[in-house]
């Protein structure tokens, strides 16, 4: 059985999008809007004070974002009108009840019309206070769980969760749920009340003291990490998405996805390769070592990166609610991944990085080129062997990503593999989610590290 036509799917529907002014939320509604313009309405939930402010937030960091130029070409001045018709902002927040949609007829509106619903909002700072992370990627997964239950047209919800909730697990990586309670330490049990208990205490604490601003940041930024080390994550972004994919996972009755990806990175194809929204992650090494601000860092050659092109994350995730709207795989979590298939491991990625910037030297505010003179060097795991960087902002960087650069696993994505089975011609036609159809060595030097290079903020520096 083959999957058809897969906008047709989304004619006539409504979506609700969390995380809509984020770098995914950004590329799926891109994608939605240029492949079904006869979707019928997309409430997109942002933060915001009001719903004038909202609406400017989505037009300077979304509509008018060059990843939509595409559309803005083809539709000329009709492009805002478009949007007017498709859009309604909702001002609101996952970690509040109901979303903190204060509006009664339109929180009534949006259950009664709601077909799908994307939740791609999450904060992704790895060492996130712990009160805002719980509050946002774990109870914002139940919050946003607790409104679908409410929604009366329910098709799908998809929550996109991280591959990295398995930590730092070696070998292969499978695409299982997780039990309630489960931890990364056999032998320690998690129990998500007495964590958010725990942070009531501490901020209480903090009150009694009379703590200034700085040092609650600072005391619930290491709280998070103690708690997430203690049952076996690296970070607080890791636990606290954990946490919430344990809340999604568990309920019954629930027409679910969850999508897992790995490092995403810049567009591969679509809506043009190479679009990129900011400097994290592995963005923020290649931008600063093209500028000659990194030189080395902490990694393993050997260990094999898993990166994923953003567009080729969207194209799961449409692929996946269509397939399962039509029981044609019907699985509940996929690991959006190249490791399995396409392997490219942290040292290729380096020389074709030096590569391309011994070819295309990164022009400073002076308009000098800035020469890289070696491939960057890596280290094995101590900050002792990396006294350059000692005790600098660099230390931090270094410790938040270093347990993904000596990553020893790798994800298996038999589910996502299914999915491909079910979706050979959609794959064809322009719906690529296969990583065997990347060349890393085109990819890198011709689309993600110019892509890098034209979009991060710190390039316009
Ligand atoms: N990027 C990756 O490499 C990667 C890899 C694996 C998984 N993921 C997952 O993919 C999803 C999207 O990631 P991303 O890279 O697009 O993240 P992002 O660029 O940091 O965007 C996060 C989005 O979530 C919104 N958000 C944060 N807190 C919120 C709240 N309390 N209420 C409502 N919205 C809130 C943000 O809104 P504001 O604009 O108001 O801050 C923003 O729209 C996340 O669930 C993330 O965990 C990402």
């Amino acid at each position: 059985m083959e999957l058809g036509d897969i906008p047709k799917y989304f004619a006539g529907k409504t979506i609700l999008v969390t995380g809509a002014t984020g770098f995914l939320g950004k590329v799926f509604l891109e994608k939605i809007l240029r492949v079904q313009p006869n979707i019928k309405k997309l409430y997109l939930l942002v933060r915001s004070s009001n719903t004038h402010l909202a609406t400017q937030r989505l037009h300077f960091e979304v509509f008018k974002k060059d990843l939509f130029r595409l559309q803005r070409d083809e539709k000329g001045e009709n492009f805002g009108t478009f949007i007017s018709e498709k859009v309604v902002v909702v001002v609101g927040d996952v970690s509040l009840e109901m979303l903190g949609v204060k509006d009664a007829k339109m929180r009534e509106d949006m259950l009664k019309e709601i077909n799908i619903i994307v939740h791609s909002a999450a904060t992704t700072r790895f060492d996130e206070r712990f009160d805002i992370a719980m509050a946002t990627n774990t109870m914002g997964a139940f919050n946003v769980l607790s409104f679908a239950k409410n929604c009366l047209k329910l098709e799908i919800l998809l929550h996109v969760s991280t591959a990295y909730v398995y930590g730092q697990m070696k070998g292969l990586i499978s695409e299982k749920p997780f039990f309630m309670g489960q931890t990364l330490k056999g032998s320690s049990t998690l129990d998500i009340e007495l964590e958010k208990k725990l942070i009531e205490n501490k901020l209480s604490e903090l009150e009694a003291q009379k703590a200034d601003e700085q040092t609650i940041d600072m005391v619930m930024k290491k709280f998070g990490i103690v708690r997430a080390n203690l049952h076996g994550w690296p970070n607080t972004y890791a636990f606290t998405k954990a946490m919430g994919e344990m809340l999604v996972a568990n309920m019954k009755d629930l027409p679910l996805i969850i999508i897992r990806p790995t490092v995403v990175t810049s567009t591969h194809f679509e809506p043009f390769p190479g679009w990129v929204d900011d400097v994290r992650a592995l963005n923020f090494i290649i931008d600063g070592y093209g500028k000659g601000i990194i030189r080395s860092f902490v990694g393993v050659p050997e260990t094999v990166l898993d990166i994923i092109p953003v567009d080729m994350v969207v194209n799961s995730m449409i692929v996946a609610m269509v397939a399962r709207s039509k029981n044609l795989c019907t699985n509940l979590i996929y690991n959006i991944s190249s490791s399995l298939r396409n392997p490219i491991n942290f040292s290729d990625v380096l020389d074709n990085t030096y590569c391309y910037f011994t070819k295309n030297p990164w022009i400073n505010k002076n308009g000098k080129p800035v020469l890289i003179a070696k491939k960057m060097a890596l280290f094995s795991t101590s900050m002792d062997e990396f006294d350059p960087n000692k005790g600098s902002k660099m230390e931090s960087a270094i410790e938040l990503f270093r347990p993904y650069t000596i990553f020893e696993g790798i994800f298996d994505d038999q589910n996502v593999e299914n999915l491909r089975m079910v979706a050979k011609r959609a794959i064809d036609e322009g719906f690529d989610f296969d990583p065997r159809n990347i060349n890393w060595k085109n990819y890198l030097m011709n689309v993600y590290i110019p892509g890098v290079m034209k979009y991060s903020m710190r390039s316009k520096m």
